[in-house]
This record gives C-alpha cells, structure tokens and sequence, in this order.
C-alpha cells in the first residue's frame, strides 16, 4: 500500500497509472476509520483497479472548534484496517498542503444546504464540498464513492458534480450498522457504554417512524412519538426528525406515493453528535 502525503508526489504517481489506462476509485474520509468506510473500499475495489482512501480531518467543515479537537484520531489503527481490506494507496496530507491560504471560496446550494444538517451546521456543507472539491481536482478519480449514512452529504456532492461538470461517477454505498442497528460513525469511539447502548434509539425511532408514517400517521404526530421515545433515554437528546422528497430534500407532512422518502435524524449521546437515516420503502 503506497502512502502520500504530498500532491504533488500523488498527482505524478496518478498520471503514471492513468497513462496505462487505470481506473481509479477514491474513498474520502477522516479516519477513525471502521466497517461502515471498508465497505466504501471493497465497492470501489469491485470496480476500479486502483483504489484510493483519503485520510483527513477538514477543518473547514466543523463549525463547532471542539468537535474538531475531539474528532478521533487513529491513523495507525487506520493504516492496518486498509492493508487489511486491500486498498491501494492512502493519500493523508497536511492542512498546509490542503489551505495554503485561508480559503475565500463558500459554496451556496441554495435549499439542500439550508436544511436539516445545514441548518444545525451553519457552514458545514460549504466545508465539505470544498474539500471534496479539492480532492476531485487532485485525484481526478472515475468514480467516487460515499455513504449513504450522510445522505444530505452526498445528495450535495451530486448536486456540485453535475453543476461544476466534474468528469466522474458519484456512488451511494449502504449504511454498515452494528449488530444493534447503531450505524456505525467514526464519532461513536467517543461514546460511553451507557451511551452507546441508548444511541439504538435512533435506529428505533426511524424503525417505529416508517411503520406509522405508512400507515398515514402525519409526520408532526410520528414526531411526537419519537422526542417521547428519546425523553426515555437519559443521556439522548433529539435534535430534529424529518420526512423529506429524498432528492430535493424538502419536508413531507404525510406520506405521498410520488415521491422517493427518506427518514434523517439527528440526536444527541451526551455531546456526541449522531445522524442516520432510512428510505422508507
Ligand atoms: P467520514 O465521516 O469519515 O465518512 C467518510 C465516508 O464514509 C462518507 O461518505 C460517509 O457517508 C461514509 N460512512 C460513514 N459511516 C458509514 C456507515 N456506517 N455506513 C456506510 N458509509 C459510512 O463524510 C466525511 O468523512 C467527510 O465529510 C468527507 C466526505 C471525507 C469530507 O471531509
């Protein structure tokens, strides 16, 4: 497994390979690196002949200064968990390698960053689509791939690709739970075991939600029944609950049949904050 640090070294070893005709794929992430990202990888593996994981903690997308400083750091760990599923090269560079300067550029996607995470976010996704952005112009891969965990996340980058014409594929990859239906989250290394085992409630919500929304609850109701199933956990705090159109992100009051449904939720394990979701066919 090769490692870069540098653009540079990466940019040359890429046109090295591309000029044989390799496609490759990249995986971005943050590290404190766990299944649901191997799955990232082995999707990508199946398809490209170079796979690419970036490790790198993007300052710009934290709008909270001490969920930077608490984001779990585990690059050794990280290093082995790749050897071990058969990536090809890891490309982990410096802040000062990523923003030279101070970076000028914002990123306004007009609603789909308005709600839900953006709206809890301020800045967030302006973060992220600027570092994925940088990412695309450095690797130039064929296809990318992202998590359906962060399904607002990828809905955006999609959005950015098919407005900046970026040459590539964007790929949704499922979410990787724990056996409790926790999805798995980079974050939970921060959890207590008290804590951890209260975070089932999201996936219960979501669980509880879709079969009352099926069966015509409006959403304001299910919702209620959701804030009451977190009130029942000590330590979990709901942050919001909503029913969007699945590609234009905009709320549902009620079910509908013409439209794709997606749950998102967000809540919080004493400061630890998790999101998730479900479609809800
Ligand atoms: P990070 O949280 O490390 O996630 C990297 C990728 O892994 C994202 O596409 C995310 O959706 C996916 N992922 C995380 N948990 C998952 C799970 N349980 N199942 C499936 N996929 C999962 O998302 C980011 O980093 C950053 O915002 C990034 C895109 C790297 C830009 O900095």
């Amino acid at each position: 497994m090769k490692i870069f640090k540098e653009i540079a070294e990466i940019k040359s070893f890429l046109s090295e390979i591309k000029g044989r005709g390799m496609t490759v794929g990249l995986v971005a992430t943050m590290g404190a690196l766990h299944k649901g990202h191997m799955s990232l990888i082995e999707s990508s593996k199946s398809l490209n002949d170079v796979t690419i994981t970036s490790i790198y903690v993007n300052p710009t997308q934290f709008n909270n200064p001490l969920d930077l400083q608490k984001y779990p750091r585990t690059m050794d760990q990280d290093l082995k968990m790749l050897e071990g599923v058969g990536c090809d090269v890891v490309f982990s560079p410096t802040d000062r390698e990523m923003y030279e300067e101070t970076p000028l550029l914002k990123f306004d996607f007009g609603h789909l960053d308005k709600v839900m995470e953006g709206a809890f976010r301020p800045g967030h996704f302006s973060g992220v689509a600027l570092v994925v952005a940088k990412l695309f112009g450095i690797i130039e891969p064929h296809r990318a791939y992202f998590g359906q965990k962060d399904w607002q996340q990828v809905t955006i980058i999609k959005r950015m690709v098919a407005e900046l014409k970026f040459n590539l594929e964007v790929l949704t990859v499922p979410i990787v739970r724990d056996s409790n239906g926790l999805a798995m989250s980079s974050r939970n290394l921060r959890l207590s075991s008290n804590q951890s085992a209260e975070a089932t409630v999201l996936y219960q919500s979501m669980q509880m939600a879709r079969k009352r929304l099926k069966s015509g609850e409006p959403v304001e109701s299910v919702k209620k029944a959701v804030a009451a199933l977190f009130d029942s956990r000590a330590e979990m705090k709901l942050e919001y609950f909503e029913l969007t159109d699945s590609k234009n992100l905009t709320s549902v009051e009620r079910v509908n049949n013409s439209t794709e449904l997606i749950i998102c939720i967000a809540g919080y394990a004493g400061d630890v904050r998790l999101i998730d979701n479900m479609f809800l066919d």
